[in-house]
């Protein structure tokens, strides 16, 4: 099959790489001309652990182009993917689909006969009734249909998260050509439907919807044990047990409950947010999910202040280290990272603060450009008053504590990850606090 990637970001990347890997001929198209040259070159714009060497064969086997030409690119393709971004619209949380519909335009002036477009990107409902106006009027001499197929990736679990998906989900209008389109989704789909991945077709207002619901239910239950955890504190509990004493009955299930300083990153909280949006244009409030974005705002920032309070409640003329910048392990994205409004927090209260992650330094100097940042965990603790572990990087998990305090003013340890059991830290000299326990 011929697909077209209209985007070549990071769901657009991660999927056309798949979708050749999977035997098909793909070609990702992207405005961006330098990022095109570099991925000519070899060079990934994102950090996506195994991405590198995927793309690198499927492009040596000859299945996987890239092009800023979007017009000979979407000429002749089965499928016509759109994965461009859908950033949060400044000042009032919709989701901005200027891109979304930009793409829209070209693939009707570029198309040359029956073809599937599917919104791969996160689009609020009723967007692909949208899209499919637009190709409607400006191409009503081509049959196009137009299929939501969202994506659940999981950065820096991507490339496994795609092929070994717990579902897809393909929303489809029987009106408009959708037996057509659901038989080239399946064909799309073909190396997962064989190895027994369960396929959804629905409705395409539905496809739409289960994208927002999945994410804004996994928000609440991230933002529900944060909560729990606190209350932990309070009576003397211990949240991590909690966690498996509710997670293993199957109707609650494991995942998702581990307390910390609050979700970020590119999905969970521009997802939250548009999700009230449609929520509010609809005139059918969603209050959990309310409760679940302002109990997250907050809770960064008062992750700042259990800092404060660790280091007896006066940061003033104090360092602290931060361990762990990115918004979760494997990335090396900031977006809505915790540390930022952590860091912030320990700004405004007077403190210095130095800071190491291993892959989301480049960036975070651009967003925190008011911290040292340092080669190691230990150079960043170097004459810290305090170290705070605020991403659980697999190498946070293994310091030499003994090290660590050796280096340090005053062995001081806040571990927003609860990645330590209490006893080990303290046994090496520290003054220990995680979260919940
Ligand atoms: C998420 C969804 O998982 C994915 O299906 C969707 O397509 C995009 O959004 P991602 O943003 O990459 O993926 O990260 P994820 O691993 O889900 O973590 C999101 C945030 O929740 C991180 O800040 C993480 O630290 C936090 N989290 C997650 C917790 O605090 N506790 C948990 O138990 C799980």
């Amino acid at each position: 099959m011929k697909i077209t990637m209209i985007g070549s970001g990071y769901v657009g990347l991660v999927s056309g790489a798949c979708f050749s890997d999977f035997g098909h001929d793909v070609v990702c198209v992207d405005k961006d001309e330098s990022k095109i040259a570099a991925l000519h070159a070899g060079r990934m714009p994102i950090y996506e652990p195994g991405l590198e060497q995927l793309v690198a064969s499927n492009v040596a086997a000859g299945r996987l182009t890239f092009t800023t030409d979007l017009a000979g690119a979407v000429a002749g393709a089965d499928a016509i993917f759109i994965a461009v971004g859908t950033p949060s619209r400044r000042g009032d949380g919709h989701a901005d689909l200027t891109y979304v519909f930009e793409a829209t335009r070209e693939i009707a002036a570029a198309v040359t006969g029956p073809t599937v477009v599917v919104t791969k990107s996160t689009v609020p409902v009723g967007t692909g009734d949208r899209v499919e106006e637009i190709l409607r009027e400006e191409r009503p001499d081509v049959e196009i249909a137009v299929v939501s197929n969202p994506e659940f990736l999981r950065e820096g679990a991507a490339i496994g998260d795609f092929k070994r998906p717990d579902r897809i989900v393909i929303g489809t209008e029987d009106a408009n050509d959708g037996a057509r389109a659901q038989q080239v989704m399946r064909d799309v789909y073909r190396p997962l439907y064989l190895n027994e991945s369960p396929i959804l077709f629905v409705g395409r207002r539905t496809s739409e919807l289960i994208k927002y619901a999945a994410n804004a239910f996994l928000a609440t239950k991230i933002t529900f044990i944060n909560e729990i955890a606190d209350l932990c504190e309070a009576v003397g509990a211990n949240v991590q047990d909690v966690s498996r004493g509710i997670g293993l009955d199957n109707r609650i299930g494991a995942k998702f409950l581990h307390a910390g300083p609050g979700y970020g990153g590119s999905c969970f909280p521009k997802d939250t947010l548009a999700l009230l949006k449609t929520a509010e244009d609809f005139e059918s409030p969603v209050r959990i999910v309310e409760a679940v974005v302002s109990v997250n705002d907050t809770r960064k920032r008062a992750m700042g202040r259990k800092i404060i309070k660790a280091l007896n409640e006066d940061v003033k003329g104090k360092t602290v280290a931060i361990l762990g910048l990115t918004f979760k392990p494997n990335t090396d994205d900031m977006r809505d990272a915790p540390s930022l409004a952590i860091v912030q927090s320990l700004l405004d209260g007077g403190a210095s603060v130095r800071g190491y992650d291993p892959e989301g330094m480049d960036a975070a100097k651009a967003m925190m450009p008011d911290i040292t940042y340092c080669s190691s965990p230990y150079e960043a603790a170097t004459g810290a008053d305090a170290v705070a572990i605020v991403t659980e990087w697999d190498i946070f998990r293994a310091l030499d504590l003994k090290r660590l305090a050796g280096v340090m003013v005053a062995p001081v340890m806040i571990d927003l990850r609860n990645v330590y059991r209490p006893g080990d830290v303290e046994k090496a000299g520290f003054a220990y606090s995680s979260v919940g326990r």
